[in-house]
């Protein structure tokens, strides 16, 4: 067994519950729109919507926004708001005079465009006097957003866009973010939250209007929102629809002003107007009291031969012994009597016997019943081979002591009747079938319609995201072209680096000196040539080997160990003069310069030890250098003896 839930259901289980009241809505509209919402949140049956409904706070309020359709439009329809103008105002306004009020109630006013237009054409048939008269638009939706935005009175351009270009200029001014309402005409309209179907209406209105909302409801509940409106107006108050909606012809309620635009009026009262009864002028001058009488029963009898003469039923009436006082000629048509009078003979005794033969027992029947209660039947005479259908009333008469005095009866040919009848039935149901119909083309219009502005905006949207990638994207072709200059800077750059790096690593080479450079973990990093030449010992055996294991007098190494630390944390540069290092050929000595070397962020790399010619004592002061000492200037001597050659032929 499935656990999946009616539509029903879920509308009851709402309605009980968290959710919306959509209880008297229609159900195709109202399951085409729940679907939509399920679409919209992956959700495939009633069932898990209404969990999602129980658990999420927000999501009655969301249902209820796709369930309410809030296409609306300044004059929609402008016809119809020409005909109410033209047709409609006059009727209701043409009695107020200065510091009357008038009152209307727009109900379903969505974002205030249709109570609005209301107010501009008031303002219009008043003109300057407008001040002059109270006027209350009393404008109610159950949509909390759109009375808010109804309530700004702001409106977006392409939202006037078909209202004529001079109530535009008149009534609204312009803002940064569109057109808004004037003071005037914003005064005039009063929103409030109210519910069509359950919250009190407005009362004594001169003009109601419910446009476009009725399509949304069932007949039942459109029923009940009718005599809700109904309630709201004056006696002659008019009460305009939305050009799908009912028809009203039915209604004892309203007459219709414009039944093409559906605008109706409230009977002035609410009883079937009445026949004004004519006084009976007798035109006799009767002398004597016996004249007066008989005067009085000529006329009775006049009365009653008009009366028989004019309605359409037959009519026989019988004194107590069944005998016919009187019959008018529908009788003889109904009965198809060949005589041409009934008058002075016994019901019995007559051709309708023959054409109904239950008569004599039905006449029993009824002087047999209680109070002189009418007895009704049918018959079906045939005459001239054509069979018709007859409903029979027999009312036996009788007097105020219950004396049966008389018959009376009654006869209706109700063949053609049942026909019409069920023509007229098939009629209405066809009929509500349109309007049925009707409707339901209007609800998907709107639905479409609303879909269209959704999609609209969406595109805008859309369009707008599209401008934006387009200028990121070419913010980032420019970032692009920045980058690649950068680019071919930082290659310029690098290719510049990395000759001032060989053109570096060749001078440390090529320099006559031993020359070392150790790096923060105190390991080698360089050994160049003459290093190589003075100790003896090649760059690959040394570089990456700790300081400490340089291959020299242990004494010395331990004193450039501790002279390179110091380099390095002091960040100074050092001499140590007249070390004196043993090399291939004996003992050499050197002053040994200590140099820290930094990064370009300014931290430290290492230290820089370049093995120097020792200071010779300082000779006089002409063969001295500038500090006074004199510089020793010769490279030291090679440690191999083919090394010793090579150098002398340099
Ligand atoms: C299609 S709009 C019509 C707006 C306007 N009357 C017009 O014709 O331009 C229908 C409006 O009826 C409102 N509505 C739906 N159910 C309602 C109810 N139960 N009570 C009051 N308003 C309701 C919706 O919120 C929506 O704003």
């Amino acid at each position: 067994m499935s656990d999946e839930i009616t539509l029903q259901q879920l509308v009851e289980d709402l309605a009980g519950d968290h959710g919306p009241d959509l209880r008297g809505y229609k159900h195709t509209t109202l399951e085409r729109r729940i679907r939509k919402r399920m679409f919209q949140l992956g959700i495939g049956s009633f069932r898990d919507y209404l969990e999602r409904v129980r658990q999420q706070p927000h999501e009655p309020i969301e249902l209820l926004n796709t369930v309410l359709i809030n296409v609306t439009e300044f004059f929609r329809e402008p016809q119809a708001w020409e005909a109410l103008r033209a047709e409609a105002l006059p009727v209701l306004l043409q009695a107020l005079r200065p510091g009357d009020g008038f009152r209307a109630w727009c109900a379903g006013c969505s974002s205030g465009e249709e109570p609005y237009s209301l107010a501009i054409l008031l303002a219009e048939h008043f003109g300057s006097s407008a001040n002059e008269y109270d006027v209350k638009i009393y404008a109610t939706d159950v949509d909390e957003d759109a009375l808010n935005f109804a309530r700004r009175g702001e409106y977006p351009m392409e939202r006037l866009r078909r209202m004529r270009p001079e109530l535009r200029e008149k009534y609204f001014t312009s803002n940064s973010s569109g057109l808004r309402i004037s003071r005037e005409i914003r005064r005039m309209v009063i929103f409030g939250r109210s519910n069509i179907v359950s919250d009190a209406p407005i009362s004594h209105c001169q003009l109601v209007m419910c446009r476009n909302v009725l399509i949304y409801f069932d007949t039942h509940s459109q029923k009940q929102i009718i005599a809700r409106l109904h309630y709201a107006l004056d006696p002659g108050g008019v009460l305009f629809l939305g050009k799908a909606e009912s028809r009203l012809t039915e209604s004892r309620l309203f007459r219709p002003l414009d039944s093409r635009w559906r605008i109706f009026q409230r009977h002035r009262s609410d009883q079937p107007e009445s026949h004004v009864e004519r006084e009976v002028i007798v035109n006799t001058n009767p002398t004597s009291p016996e004249d007066k009488l008989q005067q009085e029963l000529a006329v009775t009898r006049l009365y009653q031969r008009a009366i028989l003469e004019t309605i359409r039923p037959a009519i026989i009436a019988l004194d107590a012994n069944d005998i016919v006082v009187t019959h008018n000629d529908a009788a003889l048509a109904i009965w198809k009597l060949s005589a041409p009078k009934l008058t002075g003979k016994r019901l019995q005794n007559t051709e309708l016997v023959l054409r109904c033969p239950e008569f004599p027992a039905r006449m029993l029947e009824a002087s047999r019943g209680a109070g002189g209660a009418p007895l009704t039947f049918e018959c079906n005479p045939k005459a001239n081979g054509e069979e018709h259908q007859i409903a029979v009333t027999i009312r036996p008469v009788v007097t105020e002591s219950g004396q049966r005095a008389g018959t009376l009866i009654y006869a209706e040919d109700i063949t053609d009747r049942d026909k019409l009848q069920s023509t007229i039935e098939q009629l209405e149901a066809t009929g509500e079938e349109l309007q049925s119909a009707n409707e339901e083309l209007e609800t998907t219009n709107e639905e479409l319609q609303s879909t269209n502005e959704e999609l609209e905006t969406t595109n805008e949207e859309l369009q707008s995201t599209n401008e934006e990638l387009e200028t990121t994207n070419e913010e980032l072709q420019s970032l692009n072209e920045e980058l690649e200059n950068m680019n071919e800077e930082l290659e310029e750059r690098t290719t510049e680096l990395n000759q001032l790096n060989s053109r570096y690593a060749e001078t440390l080479q090529s320099m006559p000196w031993p020359v070392v450079m150790v790096d923060l973990q105190e390991k080698i990093q360089l050994w160049n040539a003459a290093a190589q030449r003075v100790f003896g010992v090649g760059a690959t055996s040394v570089v990456g080997v700790d300081v400490d294991h340089l291959p020299i007098d242990s004494e010395v190494r331990k004193t450039i160990v501790r002279r390179c630390r110091l380099a390095m944390d002091k960040g100074k540069t050092s001499i140590l003069r007249e070390q004196r290092v043993r090399i291939d050929y004996g003992m050499d000595a050197f002053d040994l310069h200590f140099t820290p070397v930094s990064r370009s962020d300014g931290g430290m790399e290492g230290v820089l030890i370049m093995f120097g010619p020792a200071e010779a004592p300082r000779p006089a002061r002409s063969a001295a250098g500038s500090d006074g000492k004199a510089e020793r200037t010769q490279a030291p001597k090679p440690r191999n003896p083919a090394e010793k050659k090579n150098r002398q032929t340099q």
